[in-house]
């Protein structure tokens, strides 16, 4: 079986620990379908202060991350130490868009780094010599890029071989991965005085796919007529 090793650089080690310990991400860890090490950027720091940021050159305000400091973090890593040239991918809104043919992409990866800026910045030159891609979880500031990497981490760890059981991989549904799912639901009968769809009551397997297809499809129309344009991104 294959193993996607995951190597995270941050400050914030902690945030991840509660994150690997549930559902999907969990299994595949104990499974060892999954490998993930967390590394504190502040370890590679070694004056009194654990400095990992100072003021940008140029003035302005916010602190940017130290290149030095981030370098040696990254050689810290076991990739780096046994000289293998692992993607570096640094999160930041500037970043490509992350979807799920990219999430697709990574999970066939043997190993990467995911790289977590905090601050305003990371020196420019950490990222021309270190960084090979950028990656972007939506058009929207985050205050660093943990909660990036947690996304990134949920949506790739699920696609290994061997992560998801059969009923969850939705092989039977192909067109579950680029339209909308359609309507679901589970015992009462009537709540609140609404029934279930009559044809999911039926029995009736073929006529059951077929609706189930058809509200894919109007949902996936009402909501993201553009997901119907194909995969242009990636
Ligand atoms: Cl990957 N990082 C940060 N800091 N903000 C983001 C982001 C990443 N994706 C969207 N906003």
């Amino acid at each position: 079986m294959k193993v996607l090793t995951i190597n995270i650089l941050t400050i914030f080690p902690g945030i991840f620990e509660s994150f690997l310990k549930y559902g999907m991400v969990r299994r595949a860890l104990e499974n060892e379908l999954l490998n993930v090490i967390i590394h504190n950027i502040r370890d590679s720091a070694h004056d009194r202060h654990k400095t990992v940021d100072d003021a940008p050159y140029g003035g302005g305000s916010g602190m940017i991350m130290k290149p030095d400091i981030l370098a040696e973090s990254l050689k810290s890593t076991l990739p780096f130490k046994e000289n293998r040239k692992p993607p570096v991918i640094f999160l930041t809104p500037q970043g490509k868009l992350f979807d799920q043919s990219c999430a697709n992409r990574l999970s066939m990866m043997d190993e990467f780094i995911l790289v977590c800026g905090r601050y305003r910045a990371v020196d420019e030159r950490f990222r021309e010599l270190f960084v090979t891609e950028e990656i972007s979880i939506g058009d929207y500031v985050l205050s660093g890029g943990e909660p990036a990497a947690t996304v990134i981490i949920d949506a790739v760890s699920r696609l290994i071989p061997g992560v998801l059981h059969d009923f969850e991989s939705g092989i039977e549904d192909s067109y579950q991965n680029s339209f909308l799912d359609c309507p679901w639901y589970t015992r009462p009968e009537i709540f609140e005085g609404i029934s279930v769809p009559e044809i999911l009551l039926s029995g009736n397997h073929k006529n059951i796919k077929k609706w189930r297809y058809e509200q894919s499809m109007k949902r996936t129309l009402d909501r993201r007529p553009d997901l119907f344009e194909g995969s242009k991104k990636m």
